[in-house]
């Protein structure tokens, strides 16, 4: 990586101010963080200036508040999770910048951790607000982004604030590039693709960038409906986008014209209903009923898929396969984290939904690296530069 990073600047008895990516889960009737794997993933940075005696300013966004102050987007929840995971009290601030904020950190320790309160309780975060950024700079002598979840925003706390500290890579930022960073440079073949989730256009970019490098390009989810539609086939009440028809033509064009081998459903789980008692049928993509929506994939798919997969050497997964949060729709992206788990090959799990699926089902462990990031790891692997990233010190060469 050609970025600094904690590693190579003098932290001892400094005020480090450490951008986090604590956008966690919450279980929407209790409030109880229902994932912790975010807060879990900043340990090693956390702990490395712990170590050295840095007083530690820890500052995230949780949800979208709006620049509104909106109590069940208080980040208490996640000092109290993080101070049980460190087994070390961690006190979270009222407000993320202000005077008050600023005699909590005079009163820091070396080796104490702070939390501020969400930085998008402002709505100077999101915009970039240069007296947001400098506010924020006061409070440190160093800055860290830990966040690469984030760090596709160009927010205060993520591009603007590199303008006024010297400004670092954390070890999880850095794990993250490099690991993503592989897929881009010298993915082991065969390289598989797999996609599933909503939508083709937040996975365009990267399907752009990176397609002639996959040998195989595996489509499930509900994205699969517009690659069936862009190939006439009936697909009933599914949803799809229609103005990105000729966009799925294009993708199924380039990849025989790089000789990407692309597999779509050869059997999809439809119903007419979402309800918790509908029960799916299991249809091949030729008999699609029109007054149904597929929900899943297939059994004769999910078969389909195991023989691609099975062969592979890198696979990079991103994207449900059926509508996850209903748990008869849920089998096929079930079946397809199991196989990853147990697959002799490098498993690379994009963030946001397909990261909460691993984690529901315990398998963190067994893929190779499941990313913190849902939109930030499309976006670098679509080629893009990411704020987070570019603001940061160069190394000297
Ligand atoms: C995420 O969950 O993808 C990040 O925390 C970014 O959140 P945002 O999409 O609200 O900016």
């Amino acid at each position: 990586m050609d970025k600094l990073t904690v590693r190579d600047i003098e932290i001892d008895g400094k005020r480090v101010l450490v951008r986090v990516d604590f956008n966690v889960l919450l279980d929407e009737k209790t409030g109880v963080i229902a994932d912790d794997s975010r807060i879990r993933a900043t340990l090693p940075t956390i702990k490395y200036l712990i170590d050295r005696g840095a007083r530690v300013i820890l500052c995230s966004h949780l949800g979208r508040p709006e620049g509104k102050i909106v109590d069940k987007l208080r980040l208490t929840v996640v000092a109290q999770r993080l101070s049980q995971i460190l087994g070390k009290q961690v006190g979270v601030t009222k407000n993320c910048i202000g005077s008050e904020t600023g005699k909590s950190v005079e009163r820091l320790q070396s080796g104490d951790v702070l939390l501020l309160e969400n930085l998008r309780f402002h709505s100077a975060e999101e915009m970039d607000n240069p007296i947001f950024a400098r506010a924020l700079a006061r409070l440190a002598d160093i800055y860290v982004n830990d966040a690469f979840g984030t760090s596709h925003r160009s927010h205060a706390s993520i591009a603007g604030i590199a303008n006024y500290l010297p400004a670092v890579a954390g070890l999880l930022l850095e794990k993250e590039l490099k690991t993503l960073g592989s897929i881009l440079e010298k993915p082991a073949h065969p390289f598989a693709l797999l996609l599933g989730g909503a939508k083709i256009s937040d996975k365009v970019g990267m399907l752009e960038n990176i397609m002639g490098k996959v040998d195989f390009l595996l489509i499930g989810g509900a994205m699969a409906a517009t690659f069936l539609k862009a190939k006439s086939y009936e697909i009933g009440l599914s949803l799809i986008e229609t103005e990105r028809l000729d966009t799925a033509t294009g993708l199924m064009e380039k990849a025989a014209r790089n000789g990407t081998h692309l597999l779509l459903p050869a059997d999809v789980i439809v119903a007419d209903d979402l309800a918790a008692k509908v029960k799916g049928e299991v249809v091949s993509i030729k008999n699609i009923p029109k007054d149904k929506k597929i929900v899943d994939m297939g059994p004769q798919t999910i078969k389909n898929f195991y023989t691609e997969l099975r062969r592979c050497k890198t696979i990079f997964w991103n994207g449900p396969m059926g509508i996850y949060e209903i748990p008869q729709f849920a089998e096929g992206t079930r079946a397809i984290a199991k196989l990853l788990a147990y697959l002799d090959a490098t498993t690379i799990i994009g963030g946001g939904s397909t990261a909460e699926v691993v984690t529901e089902l315990e398998l963190t462990d067994k893929m190779t690296f499941v990313s913190t990031g849902g939109g930030a790891s499309l976006k670098f692997l679509g080629g893009e530069t990411l704020p987070g990233v570019e603001s940061l010190l160069d190394k000297k060469t």
